[in-house]
């Protein structure tokens, strides 16, 4: 029969079993998507093996070749068939697909490589004196053939994809493919960092290429992870990152995050693992996000590596065919773990942002050193340890339960130190351009923009205040009627309420107008109509929920308040100033995520005079 359009199927034909070579190459179609997705399982089965050293190879971008080899436990010659073939794993033990603690499960990678590639498995396993070797080709297995071999395995995988040419014709260029290749391995090498890495290119067999070689990394967990980190991600990354160890119900959060400051353009910094296995995951991208969300400007995105611990059972990996998803028993734990612990330790690290922004001012101003040298970040290093006990790089776990710092009143009306050199931001010196304070610490100066400080100190006075209820505020002695376009009058009266709580009280004044009674006690002396055109802008934004709404709201409103640029201030308020931004929360970004503070060592001046 005819179909009358070809979007109706033809006829009913018989159902019949595929074969399993046929079934293989399906399967495999979901497990090996190109030579970087070979090299990850190939990968994942050596780290699987207790492998120490792990070396891998390939040529024409994977597709000519594909070597990889380890120092694991091996198989034994009476199991390398039984690994060629499908299902067949020693990782589940029997039906329990809970307790998962490897990469592997599904003995599903080998049996995919040998249906759409030549496949040679040599191996030796501990113990066994000598060393056997199998080959798949089109889905046939070959004889297991005694071979010499150290202890461990080698998997080749040659021509890939060759008997599938319509798979062949969409991967990219050797270099894209190479390429995908080495990010694979960097990124599961991020995951272990005591195990020694070589990537190397050997699409010319007499002039090997060696692309990437990690160390085996000692050390504890933490200097084991700066280690691994510094040497694939760059030495950036971790200068300008915080510990972060937390947890909360069992689930732990490990790893570093960015500091504000050192943010990116695109979200292409943000590295998660769960229980070692990495991962792109919405929920925890969403999480990093929101603990960033009002420490950085709209653009710009946070860098951080995270491992989410938790027990197998409260997390489902079989749920997408490269393993590259999960799904989380409680998903609202995990994202309020994450929000909590990053701001906890971005709230402990405050004081410490600006230091990179001294370390990068250097080499703008002396073009030959645009990346900062050892000595350089040797320098920032040591004023990120400073006497009075701020940011620990390498201090105790940050606990989710630290309290947030109490919000300093920015009055500044308490009495400073007389000549505080020894605070991380030291004693103030001079104002200068009626912007700028300087101050001098016991090793080194310190630049203060001292509107953008004082923004964020009025920032987080507001959160704070709000957080404990209302915000204080200070009635007009007359009330200001403001006219705004209907719209903008409408947003601002629907939101009147919640206003209330942040310390600015309203009411409609007729179609075309707002009253203001009261503004936030922390703004001081406002422009009453700017202030509420302002307001009416950022409900106008429509961030998403409440919460987010409010934020918006404060920050514009901490704006206001910070009428400090362009303003003379006596000794006595700038030490104050400083002194207040040691004790606030996130102080070393404004609301912006545009450093508040600037710091350089003597030896950095001295460098820039050339005196060292
Ligand atoms: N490098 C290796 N060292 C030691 N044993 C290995 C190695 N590679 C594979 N094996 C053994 O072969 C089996 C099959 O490997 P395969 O990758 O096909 O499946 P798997 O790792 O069990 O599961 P998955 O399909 O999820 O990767 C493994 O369970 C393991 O016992
Ligand atoms: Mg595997």
């Amino acid at each position: 029969m005819q179909a009358e359009s070809p979007y109706i199927a033809a006829e009913r034909r018989p159902i019949r079993q595929l074969d399993a070579a046929a079934a293989n190459r399906i399967a495999a179609g979901e497990v090996v998507e190109r030579p970087a997705s070979a090299v990850k399982e190939l990968v994942e089965n050596a780290l699987d093996a207790g492998a120490r050293r792990i070396e891998i190879a390939y040529a024409d971008g994977g597709k000519r070749l594909i070597r990889v080899s380890d120092d694991g436990w091996g198989i034994p010659a009476g199991e390398l068939a039984l690994a060629l073939s499908r299902h067949a794993t020693s990782k589940l033990d029997g039906d329990d697909l809970v307790n998962i603690a490897s990469f592997g499960f599904r003995g599903e990678a080998l049996p995919s490589l040998g249906a759409v590639a030549r496949l040679t498995v040599t191996s030796r396993a501990a113990g066994s004196a000598e060393a056997a070797s199998v080959t798949v080709r089109g889905g046939v297995e070959g004889p297991a053939r005694p071979a010499a071999r150290a202890r461990g395995t080698l998997v080749e995988v040659e021509g890939l994809f060759a008997a599938t040419p319509a798979r062949l014709k969409f991967l990219r260029t050797d270099r894209a493919e190479a390429q995908a290749i080495g990010e694979v391995v960097r990124r599961l090498a991020m995951t272990a960092p005591a195990v020694a890495f070589t990537l190397r290119d050997v699409s010319d067999p007499d002039a090997p290429r060696e692309t990437l070689r990690l160390e085996a990394e000692t050390g504890d967990l933490f200097d084991g992870l700066r280690g691994r980190l510094r040497a694939v991600l760059g030495p950036e990354f971790v200068e300008n990152a915080v510990k972060v160890a937390a947890e909360r119900d069992g689930v732990r959060l490990t790893g570093l995050a960015g500091l504000p400051s050192y943010s990116r353009g695109a979200a292409v910094a943000q590295h998660f693992t769960v229980n070692g296995r990495p991962v792109r995951d919405r929920l925890l991208i969403g999480a990093l996000r929101a603990a960033y969300h009002d420490l950085m400007a709209r653009d710009r995105h946070p860098a951080a590596a995270l491992d989410v611990g938790l027990p197998a059972a409260e997390v489902d990996v079989n749920v997408h065919p490269a393993k590259a998803e999960v799904r989380f028993r409680e998903p609202g734990l995990v994202r309020g773990l994450v929000i909590g612990a990053l701001k906890a330790a971005l709230a402990e690290a405050g004081v410490r942002a600006a230091t990179t922004h001294g370390v990068g001012m250097l080499g703008a101003f002396r073009p030959e050193e645009r990346r900062p040298g050892p000595a350089m970040l040797a320098a920032a290093r040591a004023w990120q340890a400073p006497a009075r006990g701020f940011a620990e790089p390498g201090g105790a776990p940050i606990g989710l339960s630290a309290p947030p710092a109490p919000a300093p009143d920015p009055t500044f009306d308490t009495a400073p130190a007389a000549d505080d050199m020894a605070a991380p931001l030291g004693a103030a010196r001079a104002q200068v351009h009626d912007a700028y304070i300087i101050a001098q610490t016991t090793d080194g100066i310190v630049i203060v923009d001292q509107h953008a400080a004082h923004e964020r100190l009025v920032y987080e006075r507001l959160k704070a205040e709000r957080a404990g209820g209302r915000a204080p505020s200070q009635m007009l002695l007359i009330p200001e009627v403001v006219e705004m376009d209907a719209g903008a009058c409408a947003r601002v009266a629907a939101e009147a309420e919640t206003l209330t709580t942040l310390g600015l009280v309203v009411e409609p004044f007729g179609p075309g107008a707002i009253c203001l009674r009261e503004t936030p006690a922390a703004l001081g002396e406002v422009d009453g109509r700017r202030l509420l055109a302002d307001v009416a802008d950022a409900l106008a934004e429509g961030a998403d929920g409440v919460g987010a709404r409010i934020d918006a709201v404060l920050s514009r409103m901490a704006c206001h308040g910070s009428v400090r640029a362009g303003r003379r201030m006596g000794h006595a308020e700038m030490d104050a100033l400083l002194r207040a931004i040691e004790a606030t929360p996130f102080s070393g970004t404004c609301n912006h995520g545009r450093p508040t503070f600037i710091a350089l060592k003597l030896a950095d001046i001295e460098r820039l005079f050339g005196r060292r």
